[in-house]
C-alpha cells in the first residue's frame, strides 16, 4: 500500500536506497571476502562471450546503456544496449560469440519478448535480469538474477532502474574479477553500493529543496532539456523520459556536444536546460556548452558531483566512484517529474495513454 504517501511514485523514490542495501545483502556472500554470489553457470557462459548484447525496452534501456559502459570498464569485453523492437526485425550482424542479457523490470515486455524468442530458436546464450520471479522473460532465459526491488507500481519506473544498474554492477565485478580484469578487482563496489545507499538517502531527504527548484525551473514550460556527455548523456535520456511520461512537458535528453548542431535552435528565453556533470573528462566542454545556452537566454541547472563543483552549480551530489553516478544523479531529476506532475494537478502513478506492463509490440 502507499501507506501516508500521496502517490506511488514517491514511496518508491524513497525506498531506492534501500533497494540497493537489500541488492548488497541478497548479492554479497556471507564471509567477508567481499565478494558476490553470481552462480558460476553465469560467469562461465559469459566468460566464453566477445561480445554483451544488452536488450530492453523504455527505462529499462536507459539502465542498459549505463549498463554497457559497466561491463565494458570492469570486464573488458564489447558490450552495448539495443532497443528490443529495433533489434528483432532489424538484427546487427552478431558477433561469434554473443551473450544477451534481457532486461526488464516486469519480465512481460512483448517487445522485449520476441527479441528473447529468435534468440532461443538461434539456440544462443540469454540472461534475463527482471524484478518478477517466474515472469515470462524469466522462465524462457537460460539464467535469471532478481532485482529485489519490490513491486513497483507506479507506471513511471524509478528504483527498478536504479536496480538494473546496481545488479549490473555487481554482474560486471563478479565477470571482470572471474576474468582477472584489474579494473574490476581494484573496484570495491560493496563499499560503493554503501555509499551510493547513503547518498541517494542524503538526496531523498532534499526533496522541499528539488520541489522548488521544480517550480522554479520547470513549472509553466512547454518543453525543457537534459543534457550529459558519457553516463551523464545516459541519464539524461533517462530523466527526460521521468518528465515526458508524467508532466507531459516536451523533454528532451541530449549528448551536449551535439546541442549546438542544430536543436541549440530551440533554446529561448528561460528555457530550461539542465545538465549533468559527473564526468571529469568533459566537463570543461559541457561547462562550455551550458555557456552557449545561457547566452541565448536557457535557464540552466546543473547537477554535479562534488569532485567537481563550484559555487554557481545548484546541485551537488554525494560522493561516489565515477562509474556510479547515474545511481544518485537521476534522483534530483526523478523528483522533478514528480513535482512538475504534482503541481500540473496530473495523476502522477497514471499518465495518460500508458500501461504498467506493455504486453503487445
Ligand atoms: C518508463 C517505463 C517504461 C518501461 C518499459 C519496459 O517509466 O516504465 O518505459 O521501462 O515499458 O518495461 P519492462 O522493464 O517491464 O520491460
Amino acid at each position: 500500500s502507499k501507506g501516508t504517501y500521496p502517490y506511488y511514485m514517491l514511496k518508491e523514490i524513497d525506498e531506492e536506497p534501500a533497494v540497493m542495501r537489500r541488492i548488497l545483502s541478497n548479492y554479497q556472500t556471507d564471509d567477508q571476502s567481499h565478494e558476490f554470489k553470481i552462480d558460476t553457470e553465469i560467469l562461465d557462459a559469459m566468460q566464453q562471450a566477445d561480445k554483451l548484447y544488452i536488450v530492453a525496452a523504455g527505462t529499462s534501456y536507459h539502465a542498459g546503456l549505463v549498463g554497457a559502459t559497466l561491463f565494458e570498464k570492469l570486464t573488458d569485453t564489447p558490450a552495448e544496449a539495443y532497443l528490443a523492437s529495433e533489434f528483432g526485425y532489424h538484427m546487427p550482424l552478431l558477433t561469434k560469440h554473443p551473450f544477451f542479457i534481457f532486461l526488464t523490470q516486469s519480465g512481460e515486455t512483448a517487445d522485449s519478448r520476441q527479441v528473447l524468442v529468435k534468440i532461443n530458436q538461434m539456440h544462443l546464450p540469454t540472461l534475463t535480469i527482471t524484478n518478477v520471479p517466474n515472469s515470462t522473460l524469466s522462465r524462457e532465459a537460460d539464467y535469471t538474477l532478481l532485482l529485489y526491488a519490490g513491486p513497483e507500481i507506479a507506471v513511471a519506473s524509478t528504483k527498478a532502474y536504479t536496480a538494473q544498474i546496481a545488479v549490473q554492477a555487481v554482474l560486471a565485478k563478479e565477470l571482470g574479477e572471474a576474468k582477472h580484469v584489474q579494473a574490476a578487482q581494484a573496484f570495491d563496489l560493496q563499499q560503493q553500493l554503501s555509499l551510493v545507499a547513503a547518498g541517494q538517502q542524503q538526496l531523498v531527504d532534499e526533496k522541499d529543496h528539488f520541489k522548488e527548484l521544480a517550480h522554479d525551473y520547470l513549472a509553466d514550460q512547454p518543453s525543457a532539456f537534459y543534457i550529459g556527455r558519457g553516463l551523464d548523456y545516459d541519464v539524461s535520456l533517462e530523466a527526460a523520459l521521468k518528465l515526458k511520461e508524467v508532466s507531459y512537458i516536451l523533454a528532451e535528453g541530449f549528448a551536449a556536444g551535439e546541442l549546438k548542431h542544430g536543436t541549440i535552435a530551440l533554446i529561448q528565453d528561460n528555457t530550461p536546460v539542465i545538465a549533468f556533470l559527473t564526468d571529469p573528462t568533459t566537463v570543461g566542454l559541457t561547462r562550455g556548452n551550458i555557456k552557449e545556452v545561457q547566452a541565448r537566454g536557457a535557464h540552466t541547472m546543473t547537477i554535479v558531483s562534488q569532485a567537481l563543483a563550484t559555487a554557481d552549480d545548484q546541485i551537488i551530489l554525494p560522493d561516489v566512484d565515477d562509474l556510479l553516478t547515474p545511481l544518485l544523479s537521476i534522483i534530483p531529476a526523478q523528483l522533478f517529474a514528480y513535482y512538475a506532475s504534482l503541481e500540473k494537478g496530473l495523476d502522477v502513478d497514471k499518465p495518460r495513454n500508458l500501461a504498467k506492463s506493455v504486453t503487445v509490440e
